[in-house]
């Protein structure tokens, strides 16, 4: 069998990354969670103040972006890579609302698209590779084997997510979590520089009314068609 490109994007808390992770440990490919590098680009510029509520400095930005290192360290026992800015484990951080509420900004920047692009081509680049985001099929692998589109309705993925927050423990209410999956989709689907949209060959897959078994069971065969 061959070793091909799985691009799988969509709009936000839509569970690419569950879908991901799993198909990525049955077919033993390399998983590649690209939202975790711009959350984490997101993170430092946080901590350095270039980016808070109601306040983005766009050169700060790019000139400190040289600064910003990433890898993905995997984690043998929960079966995927953790994200490490300038090797600092931050993959807990970077899902907290505080950076949700900023990473749509952040990653409008071009500058900033185009260094992780670079970066996710470099590492998708032997095939073999589970790759999700929001521009994967449209910009980073534009000739990926199988393309995959999830959608889910937005009061599906807003509950989703806030379970998935509460159940760690954060303090969130629903209204919050609801109001930043629309406001990710507003920003990700209408900034200029690569704007998330559907790949015209992409398979558009709706998962609001499947369990992760059935979801999971679906993709798998769809992409054993392609190996
Ligand atoms: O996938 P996740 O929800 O963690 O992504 C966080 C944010 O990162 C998105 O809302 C989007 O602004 C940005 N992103 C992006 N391009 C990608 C992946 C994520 O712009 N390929």
């Amino acid at each position: 069998s061959k070793r091909i490109t799985i691009a799988i994007d969509g709009f936000s808390s839509t569970g690419k990354s569950t879908v991901a992770k799993r198909l990525a440990n049955e077919l033993e490919y390399v998983y590649v969670d690209t939202g975790a590098m711009y959350r984490a680009v997101t993170l430092y510029m946080m901590r350095n103040i270039f980016v808070s509520e109601g306040n983005l400095d766009k050169e700060a930005i790019i000139r400190h972006l040289p600064f910003v290192s990433l890898r993905f360290e995997y984690d043998e026992e929960l079966g995927y890579g953790h994200m490490f800015l300038n090797n600092e484990n931050v993959e807990k951080e970077i899902r907290y609302m505080e950076v949700s509420e900023q990473v749509s900004k952040v990653s409008a920047i071009p500058q900033v698209r185009k260094m992780l692009v670079d970066q996710q081509q470099e590492m998708g680049k032997s095939k073999g590779v589970v790759m999700d985001g929001r521009d994967i099929g449209t910009v980073v692998f534009p000739d990926a084997e199988l393309k995959i589109f999830m959608t889910a309705s937005t009061e599906t993925r807003a509950q989703r997510r806030y379970d998935e927050l509460k159940g760690r423990g954060d303090e969130v209410k629903f209204e919050e979590v609801l109001k930043n999956v629309k406001d990710r989709d507003f920003m990700d689907s209408t900034r200029e520089d690569s704007p998330l949209r559907m790949a015209d060959d992409a398979v558009e897959f709706d998962n609001s009314d499947l369990g992760l078994d059935e979801q999971f069971e679906k993709i798998l065969k769809i992409a054993k068609d392609k190996i």
